[in-house]
């Protein structure tokens, strides 16, 4: 269903994955979808034309000037942001006696410092607009926790967090802000699971399949929707039954 919608959604890691799906499935609502990405240039723009109305946006979201720019950027070719989707990410895997501080760096840097930056410099401009959706993309071993995942369920668990704290202080303001936790989705973050992880992960799914992008892309057009305007500081979890909050 289109709807006449003048709305702008930012979603971050929106060329491919969930991501994508996202971009997709607002862009079918009506909205114009500001889509970052930061590699593939060429599907980048691949995009742009094949979404009426969309703007393409290239920044590595670890430097952290990138997420102040970011939002400038949009701001000054598609006027406004009403929905910002916080998506992009990425899980580095490993034990805790091998894992690397640096590593645990590059994911506080890539996971989590971006979704605290690119929150608070949309909330300012939602503040004005007494109005606004923040949506961000945990995960189920956040909550769950996963043997090798303790340093990406960390950043999951943290944006958890804070976005319920940002829930409490911007409710006031109109604007909302919630998590979605998928479970295993099909996409390159999963792609490369030996088949005996896969059927090992199977049979934890109660549903006996893994999600689809399109999956985890619904929930988020709920949260972005004004039919959830009564739904803030909580979890939407996309797990096929994993875990249920
Ligand atoms: N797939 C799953 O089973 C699963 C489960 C739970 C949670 N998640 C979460 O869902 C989100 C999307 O994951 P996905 O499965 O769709 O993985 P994906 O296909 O690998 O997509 C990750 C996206 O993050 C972007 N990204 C990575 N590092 C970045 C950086 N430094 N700056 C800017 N963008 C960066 C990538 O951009 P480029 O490709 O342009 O580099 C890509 O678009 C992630 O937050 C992930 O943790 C996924």
């Amino acid at each position: 269903m289109s709807t006449v919608n003048e709305k702008v959604a930012l979603v971050t890691g929106g060329s491919g994955g969930i991501g994508l799906a996202c971009v997709q499935r607002l862009a079918k609502d009506g909205y114009k979808v500001a889509i970052h990405f930061r590699s593939r240039p060429e599907e980048g723009e691949k995009l742009k034309d094949a979404i009426p109305g969309a703007e393409t946006f290239r920044y590595d979201l670890s430097e952290e000037a990138a997420c102040q720019d970011l939002v400038k950027d949009v701001k000054s070719r598609m006027g406004r942001i009403d929905v910002l989707v916080n998506n992009a990410g990425i899980s580095i895997d490993q034990l805790l006696p091998f894992a690397k501080p640096s590593d645990f760096d590059r994911l506080l840097q890539t996971n989590l410092k971006p979704v605290f930056l690119l929150s608070k410099f949309c909330s300012k401009m939602m503040i004005r607009n007494k109005s606004g959706s923040i949506i961000n993309i945990t995960s189920v071993v956040g909550h769950t926790g996963n043997p090798g995942q303790g340093m990406y369920a960390a950043t999951k668990s943290a944006i958890t967090g804070m976005t319920r704290s940002i829930a409490c202080e911007l409710a006031s303001y109109g604007i909302r802000a919630n998590c979605v936790a998928p479970g295993f989705i099909e996409t390159a973050m999963t792609s490369a699971l030996a088949p005996e992880v896969r059927e090992q992960l199977l049979s934890r799914i109660p549903l006996r399949k893994f999600g689809q992008p399109s999956d985890v892309a619904e929930a988020v057009a709920f949260l972005a929707s004004d039919q959830s305007a009564y739904v803030t500081g909580t979890t939407i979890h996309v797990n096929g039954g994993m875990f249920c909050g």
